[in-house]
């Protein structure tokens, strides 16, 4: 199954998401990795591109010239198609398997779908009943997100798919699983006894878990306005940096291994009742401001294209409880948001303070696991303060490893795209990992919408509400500033 040689069928081949983020990724893999060397891609949109103007496109994003750029842009073909239109699919099966020998792509076929969501199942389905999924070598799929809208239409895209795909042959994209600190997050707890030991309950006071924007909600307008911040961030990836952050050490690390520790986990999280969200739960929504380089932003029902009486979250902070044994009674703060005051992605663990403190001034341990956009590590302790005295000062050690070296690591999807055409799906979602999220973030809309929940707001270019401050005050704790 590790045959890397692929052809990959590209759906959304001029959209953003290709442009920004699959062909520099693809130009990476092809110069960094020696194990993909044969690939070619077929690009499909409705334009009406022939090949030599797709592959202006690519090479305008991959901002390279040179020969090994147009080795690499040989590879590229453009297949423009009505993707509703069954009959269209016939010619792109006849590209597909030119291109699989000329290349000697041995029939193994990468079906990435990065387009709009309401076509997910009509392509798949297409993809099958025209043939194309019916090919000597392996099969693939590559699924964007958002996968579905709520837990009921997500299990039904998931049936959809499932007729033309086996869950094994799915992978469902969550880019912060590409993200090198966010791959890290299990080797710091399973790797280092020293955490792991200490990782519980007993030592653990609270988790915070930020993923802070300073975009606006740009040209999405009519995506984000029916989204917003709880289903756009929280559904997938801060759920999924909480399921990482939380989990028991697999007994192996094999991918089925390591989702079952995540599932488990986003089993035990405690529903949300109509009492609790209350409480617990902060939706609110940016107004005009000042960010932190001058420029002054609308205010969210201001920017294009958006309702003026729109209701949307752009940011949301919950108190989230896990309720096993290793967790029982530590909270798990999340917030996320857009048009902050920075752009920045941590997990901040807290521990307890010692049983008895004869320094009045010590600060919690912490360790602060730094995702974005630094990439490391900080642990901050407390040292005697220098000189002849009695009080404690706080040091931090650090471990930065993109700081110094900032081509060293790679992105998301160049990870990701990688793994799918090696086989290995660990960093993806399983299916039942993205219902659990469905269900919980379903039952937080529920609640909200019958405790009548209030929207609350934000000026932009803030750390966000104060409300999101009370709701660690209520329990003595505060958000440690995020850098
Ligand atoms: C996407 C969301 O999944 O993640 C966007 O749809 C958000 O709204 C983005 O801006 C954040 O990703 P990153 O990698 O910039 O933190």
């Amino acid at each position: 199954a590790n045959q890397t040689e692929t052809t990959i069928i590209l759906f959304g081949a001029t959209g953003d998401l290709a442009v920004r983020k699959l062909y520099p990724a693809l130009y990476q893999l092809y110069k960094k990795q020696n194990d993909v060397e044969r690939f070619a891609i077929i690009g499909t949109g409705r334009r009406a591109y022939d090949h030599e103007t797709y592959r202006a496109v690519v090479k305008e994003s991959i901002k390279a010239e040179g020969v090994e750029a147009d080795d690499f842009l040989k590879r590229f073909f453009f297949y423009s198609i009505d993707v509703e239109n069954v009959e269209a699919y016939k010619g792109l099966g006849e590209l597909a398997n030119k291109v699989d020998k000329d290349f000697n792509l041995s029939g193994n076929r990468m079906f990435y779908l990065a387009l709009a969501p309401n076509f997910f199942g009509t392509v798949t389905t297409h993809l099958k009943e025209s043939g194309l999924t019916n090919t000597s070598g392996w099969k693939r799929l590559v699924i964007e997100k958002p996968f579905g809208h709520n837990l009921s239409s997500a299990q039904k895209l998931n049936q959809e798919i499932n007729h033309v795909f086996d869950e094994q042959e799915i992978y469902r994209i969550d880019h912060y699983l590409g993200k090198e600190m966010v791959q890290n997050i299990q080797v710091i707890r399973f790797a280092n006894p020293l955490f792991e030991s200490i990782w519980n309950n007993r030592y653990i006071s609270n988790i915070q878990i930020t993923s802070s924007e300073t975009l606006g909600v740009g040209e999405r307008a009519g995506y984000y306005d029916r989204t917003g911040a709880l289903m756009d961030m929280v559904q997938n990836h801060i759920l999924q940096m909480t399921a990482l952050t939380a989990m028991e050490p697999p007994s192996r690390l094999e991918t089925e291994d390591i989702r079952d520790e995540k599932v488990k986990v986003l089993r035990s999280i405690r529903p949300v009742t109509i009492e609790s969200v209350k409480e617990d739960i902060i939706k609110a929504q940016y107004k005009s401001g000042i960010l932190e380089n001058g420029e002054q932003v609308k205010g969210y029902r201001d920017e294009d294209n958006i309702k003026e009486n729109s209701q949307t979250d752009t940011f949301v902070a919950a108190k989230l409880y896990i309720d096993n044994f290793r967790w029982a009674g530590v909270p798990f703060y999340i917030r996320t948001g857009k048009r902050l005051k920075v752009k920045s992605t941590q997990i901040v663990i807290q521990f307890k303070d010692a049983p008895l403190n004869p320094y009045l001034d010590q600060q919690p341990n912490r360790l602060v696991i730094h995702v974005q956009p630094d990439e490391g590590l900080s642990l901050i302790l407390n040292a005697k303060k220098i000189g002849e005295s009695q009080e404690t000062m706080p040091i931090k050690l650090d471990f930065c490893h993109n700081c110094t070296n900032e081509l060293g690591t790679s992105d998301a999807y160049e990870r990701l795209i990688h793994d799918c055409m090696r086989g290995d799906s660990t960093n993806f979602t399983r299916w039942d990992e993205v219902a659990l999220s469905w269900q919980y973030v379903d039952s937080i809309i529920k609640a909200w919408d019958e405790a009548k929940a209030p929207l609350d707001y934000y000026e932009a270019g803030t750390r966000g509400p104060k409300a999101a401050d009370e709701l660690l005050a209520k329990n003595h704790f505060h958000w440690w500033p995020i850098t």
